[in-house]
């Protein structure tokens, strides 16, 4: 992770598997001119194994280990924000699990992006274990092929979004993503994070994501009923829906940081 400068508010944004923080890249161009509110600034971290990370790839990337690498490398002393897609969303919910009460003060907010909080099931276990055997043996392009068209509805297929997936899959090195899917098989059930959370929360979900469904979204908002705030907004889209739809994801990341600053 490279130095940042300081800001008012950091926008930690933690990316889907199995892409890199590349896929931030619309967010933190918002925030550079100004659109996500004065002073806020984005860190796209690269998980373990891959692009900038000057982490190693472990046999298995526990949802823990992502968290405390990230936590580790936390920039500033700044009150921050924690967003994440997917796998970036169950990489925010343990290292929600795991602030101190210094991190506990400073948090001011989670977006969760086409995400769940429920741990996978035995058939989900083996589905992802069998699916990290395949990757380390064929490489990333059979999982592109399989995953591109859950990404992206077709209207969003063919432009710069979708090279710009191609490109982070192909970069992703298949051990990086075997580990990964080992790390989210063991991953579990963080509806207690939810639950107890003391900051607004905002769940967008793509209406035609197959992966992580619109119900997935639903049930952590009902989680976190207790929350100061709780909004779920349902974008157009799969499961890369903030991204398909910036123009309306965008303002509605900007009404939630307007509000996470109280
Ligand atoms: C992701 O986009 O991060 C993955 O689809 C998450 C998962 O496989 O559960």
């Amino acid at each position: 992770m490279t130095l940042e400068q300081p800001s008012s508010l950091r926008l930690l944004a933690l990316h889907a598997f199995p892409l890199d923080g590349r896929m931030w890249g619309l967010v933190k161009a918002a925030a550079a001119a100004g659109q996500l509110g004065a002073g806020v600034a984005v860190t796209a971290p690269d998980f373990r194994g891959r692009g900038g990370s000057g982490r190693t790839a472990e046999p298995v990337h526990a949802m823990s280990l992502l968290a405390r690498d990230v936590l580790e490398e936390l920039p500033g002393d700044e009150p921050f924000v924690v967003m994440g897609l997917s796998m970036g969303g169950y990489v925010a919910l343990e290292l929600l699990a795991r602030l101190d009460a210094g991190l506990r003060a400073r948090l001011r907010g989670l977006v969760l992006c086409d995400s769940r909080a429920n741990a996978d099931d035995d058939a989900g276990k083996a589905k992802r274990a069998d699916s990290a055997a395949v990757i380390e043996k064929d490489g990333m392009e059979p999982l592109l092929a399989k995953m591109l068209p859950q990404f992206l509805v077709p209207e969003s297929r063919g432009g710069a979004l979708e090279q710009l997936v191609r490109t982070m899959f192909l970069a992703t090195p298949p051990a990086t993503a075997a580990a990964d899917q080992l790390g989210m098989a063991g991953r579990v059930d963080r509806f207690d994070v939810l639950g107890t959370l003391a900051v607004p929360f905002l769940a967008a979900v793509g209406d035609d994501d197959e992966l992580t469904p619109p119900s997935a979204s639903e049930q952590m908002v009902d989680a976190a009923a207790n929350a100061p705030w709780v909004e779920l907004l349902t974008l157009p889209g799969a499961h890369l829906a903030p991204l398909e739809h910036p123009e309306e994801f965008l303002p509605k990341l900007r009404a939630f940081l307007d509000r996470c600053r109280g």
